[in-house]
């Protein structure tokens, strides 16, 4: 991977420039409300974009329709996500007549796709803000032109090769952060557009990471998220994943993870380093995709089961508590029914904590969109239910085998279904409710493990 510059210091000062002057405009939106709709990649991009429109002297409006400003991060790596923007816009057509102040801004992975911003302006002319995925941090600008001219601005970059530091921003919360350490992807899997929305893969500087994870810590963070379309092909200032990991560890936040990995570039050292480091948590997302070598070839992944097994054997070689996480797509265009079997092999064999399953989803301009598909989408709703049923009593399995352990649980929020009740992440990367009170989130509490649900585990607190 190539390193890339840096967009110039000069016109992230220019885009500070326009947040003053927009903040000054009488006119300008009070109130903004973001709704992401894609990966932690994505909800990252919504922090800078949160911490942009807060230097313009708005405020977040947790209920959409009250806002005076809404923006859509999108996604487009499913046709199902499309939809659900697309969808979204079409709605927010009925709120604008109601409220014609209103300013609606679509962004993200689906507006860079190719032709798609062209369309949405012929077809939804009420969206005043149309940008892309290379110009995020001009967003203060777009937003000033849209105020002072008053007529929709639609603008998508093409150039993928930068690294933009220094965006404001404004972070979930305090105890556990995203800290991007790569953008973009090169290893066009046949099936996925993300390399075309995201461009190039680039690292950051080695330094500007490790400047953002001491800041955090500073600001109390627990546990911090490196993240990346794949991270093993980390190469910033000529350090690679493993060796950033090294030294992001010895600034001795609690907790580290990161996302996501590719097989193929998965290393020895950085496997030993689930051995070595104190704080990174023995949890890894490796995505397998597909059990048939076939598949495999032809989706491009550039392994193989067998290689993809002996990474699972020395990985919990090195750390036999880790816990392994995956995707996987079902009905690849051609994918037989042997070769589906052959993934319901490996998942028995590798016995995963917990993985995300997909049918396959033709992408515009992706090769395999090209290839011919004869299997109907019942089929491949069929075959996907018999690998969620079985991805589920091996998930079972998992959080059962964990009653009785006691664990230190990093606390995130009250629990969804029992207010009583916080939730968090076990080492592993497991989900624990057990009844406390709001006052433990952002703390680490200790918790014995008394029973499992189905996709989480319950416990007391000790
Ligand atoms: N960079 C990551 C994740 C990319 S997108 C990786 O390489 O693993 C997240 C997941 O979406 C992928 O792992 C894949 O399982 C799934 N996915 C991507 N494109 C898809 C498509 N066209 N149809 C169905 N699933 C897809
Ligand atoms: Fe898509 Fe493959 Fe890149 Fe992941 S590694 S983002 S699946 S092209
Ligand atoms: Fe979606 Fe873009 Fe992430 S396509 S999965 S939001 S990189």
């Amino acid at each position: 991977m190539k390193e890339r510059p840096v967009v110039a210091e000069s016109e992230m000062l220019r885009q500070r420039e326009f947040m003053k002057l927009v903040e000054k405009m009488e006119d300008r939106p009070r109130s903004y409300h973001i709704v992401s709709m894609g990966c932690q990649m994505n909800e990252r991009d919504s922090e800078s974009i949160a911490g942009m429109l807060r230097e313009m002297g708005m405020r977040p409006e947790p209920v959409r329709e009250n806002a005076d400003l809404i923006l859509y991060n999108t996604c487009c790596v499913r046709e199902n996500a499309e939809n659900k923007a697309l969808g979204n816009v079409i709605w927010l057509k009925e709120l604008k007549k109601e409220k014609p102040d209103l300013m609606i801004c679509v962004g993200g992975c689906m507006t860079q796709e190719k032709g798609m911003a062209a369309m949405m302006k012929a077809r939804y002319p009420f969206i005043d803000l149309i940008y892309g995925t290379h110009n995020l941090y001009k967003l203060p600008e777009y937003v000033y032109r849209v105020l002072a001219e008053k007529r929709p601005v639609v603008e998508i970059m093409d150039i993928d090769g930068e690294v933009v530091e220094g965006m404001p921003e404004a972070r979930r919360n305090r105890f556990n952060a995203f800290v991007n350490i790569m953008y973009g992807c090169d290893n066009f899997c046949t099936y996925c557009i993300v390399p075309y929305v995201r461009g190039r893969e680039r690292s950051r500087e080695p330094e500007a990471v490790i400047a953002e994870c001491v800041r955090l810590q500073d600001e109390g963070a627990q546990e911090i998220m490196l993240l990346g379309q794949n991270v093993n092909s980390y190469r910033g200032g000529g350090a690679e994943f493993a060796e950033l990991l090294y030294r992001i560890d010895r600034l001795g936040i609690p907790r580290i993870r990161f996302m996501t990995s590719h097989p193929k570039d998965l290393s020895d050292e950085l496997i030993h380093a689930f051995a070595e480091l104190r704080h990174l948590m023995p949890q890894l997302h490796l995505p397998v995709q597909s059990g048939s070598d076939e598949i495999l070839r032809r989706m491009n992944r550039r392994y193989t089961r067998a290689h993809y097994l002996e990474l699972v054997q020395k990985l919990r070689a090195a750390c036999p508590d880790i816990g392994l996480t995956s995707d996987i797509i079902v009905g690849f265009p051609g994918e037989t029914l042997e070769q589906f079997e052959e993934t319901l092999s490996l998942v028995e064999t590798v016995r995963f904590d917990a993985a995300y399953t997909f049918i396959y989803s033709p992408r515009k301009g992706t090769r395999a969109a090209e290839y011919p598909d004869e299997t109907p989408y019942e089929v491949k709703s069929e075959l996907i239910q018999r690998l969620i049923d079985l991805q589920q009593a091996i998930s079972l399995e998992a959080l059962k085998a964990q009653v009785g352990k006691r664990e230190t649980v990093l606390v995130e929020a009250v629990s969804t279904r029992d207010s009583a009740s916080v939730g968090g992440k076990t080492p592993r990367g497991m989900m624990v409710n057990f009844p406390g009170k709001p006052d433990l989130i952002g703390k680490m509490a200790d918790v014995e493990i008394t029973s499992a649900g189905r996709n989480t585990l319950r416990g007391r607190m000790l």
